[in-house]
């Protein structure tokens, strides 16, 4: 055993630390970015559709949102507002709510349920990926096949093979943009060959889940996403494709709004079947993020690089120590990304598991290994999510050079 890194690991053992590096959370500071949001409104005369006159406090006004909320969230899932639907607190929740429509009552007017019978439902699920993408579907029994995230965001040609030829892969998640947990975005060729896919299924759906959309950490060093919706809509696919955002990591996680983008086709199928649960979003909170972001210099932009001058440091922190602990050996990769809310981290084959036990004793709470791959299976035991994001900085330098440590102590044993 490596001697040095396993004395390392001792004197870490007996600082009984407790830290914790597991979930994407922004930071108290981040939040606090978003307080203007809680005084928006004062009385209740503002509590009023500015086009209609409707009263906000009564129902009404439909299933879709807000208009100046449509408006407000169009941009960054690139697409017109028409397109748009506002609602719930969360992505995560309209995620649900697609899903299990979708396999009960199929995609469109015209399609039937996905889930007929006991025949299986089978999904793509780029790894590694977002662990709650991948319980959703393990929940509702729902057949997972990984497929790699590459360089260029995508083993396309991978996906291509599997949807051309099997009918009951009715659908795919992605992270376009600044990915979980990846910080990969989807290189321009792999948009456009998804639009260009030819699925067996006719009715294959894609729910890209752009989360990230305009989480950039540097503002002259940027991922550009190629339109996804215009991409699809020039290839004639745009009926394949769902986009998802909210802003859980804009104003305030789960205590915000959840959004979503779709064909006239999908919209109009999605709001008839959604109009049967609900008789309308909160429309109250709909009006507080417009006023929030209408009273910012700069809007949504300004807004985002103050998270991320908030969050940038901790990255660096991370990628610092890192390298400083594990570069030039051969122990681990690391990804770099320019955006989003984690950095993916790959040990040796047959470590990640050792070292997340290994680090979790010395105090460092960090995701299972194996929870960025479906059913918690990482054929090579290999990636940990890292997310800098909650925890102060000084905090984060210890927690990674806990990890390295752990490692180093992992593969000596
Ligand atoms: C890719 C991705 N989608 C969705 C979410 C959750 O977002 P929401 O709070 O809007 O459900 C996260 C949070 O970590 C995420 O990483």
């Amino acid at each position: 055993m490596e001697t040095s890194a396993y004395k390392e690991y001792q004197e870490f053992l007996s600082k009984n630390l407790a830290l914790d590096i597991t979930r994407g959370q922004p930071a108290a500071a981040q939040f606090d970015l978003s307080d203007g949001i809680l005084d928006v409104i004062t009385d209740s005369s503002q509590v009023k559709d500015s086009t209609t006159g409707t009263d906000l406090r009564n129902y009404g006004g439909g299933v879709a949102g807000l208009k100046e909320a449509r408006e407000l969230f169009a941009p960054v899932l690139d697409v017109s507002p028409d397109l748009m639907i506002v609602g719930e607190n969360s992505s995560l929740a309209l995620m649900g709510r697609v899903m299990m429509w979708a396999l009960l009552k199929g995609v469109s007017s015209e399609s039937v349920a996905w889930q007929q019978g006991d025949s299986p439902v089978k999904f793509i699920c780029p790894v590694p990926g977002y662990d709650r993408h991948f319980t959703m579907l393990e929940t509702l029994g729902v057949e997972m096949i990984p497929v790699d995230v590459n360089e260029a965001g995508l083993d396309v040609a991978a996906v291509r093979e599997l949807v051309e030829k099997d009918s009951a892969i009715k659908g795919m998640w992605l992270v376009p943009k600044y990915s979980n947990p990846t910080g990969i975005t989807l290189a321009d060729s792999v948009v456009q060959e998804l639009a260009n896919l030819k699925p067996a299924a006719s009715d294959f759906r894609i729910f890209a889940d752009n989360a990230y959309a305009i989480h950039d950490l540097y503002e002259s060093d940027k991922d550009t996403l190629l339109s996804m919706y215009k991409t699809f809509e020039a290839a004639g696919a745009e009926d394949m494709l769902y986009l998802f955002g909210s802003t859980s990591k804009v104003t305030y996680a789960g205590s915000g709004l959840g959004f979503m983008a779709a064909s006239p086709q999908n919209r109009d199928h999605l709001l008839k079947l959604f109009g049967t649960q609900t008789i309308g979003p909160n429309k109250i909170e709909q009006l507080r993020h417009v006023l929030f972001f209408e009273g910012i210099d700069g809007g949504l932009e300004a807004h985002m690089k103050k998270h991320a001058d908030i969050i940038r440091p901790k990255f660096e922190a991370v990628l610092e120590v890192l390298e400083k602990e594990l570069g030039g050996t051969d122990l681990a990769t690391w990804t770099k990304p320019r955006g989003g809310y984690f950095i993916s981290f790959d040990t040796k084959p047959g470590l990640a598991t050792r070292t997340v036990e290994l680090a979790g004793a010395a105090g460092v709470k960090l995701t299972p290994a194996g929870a960025t791959y479906p059913y918690r299976k990482d054929p090579k035991d290999a990636n940990i999510r890292i997310a800098p994001t909650k925890p102060d900085i000084e905090e984060i330098r210890v927690a990674t050079t806990i990890l390295c440590c752990a490692l180093k102590v992992a593969a000596s044993e």
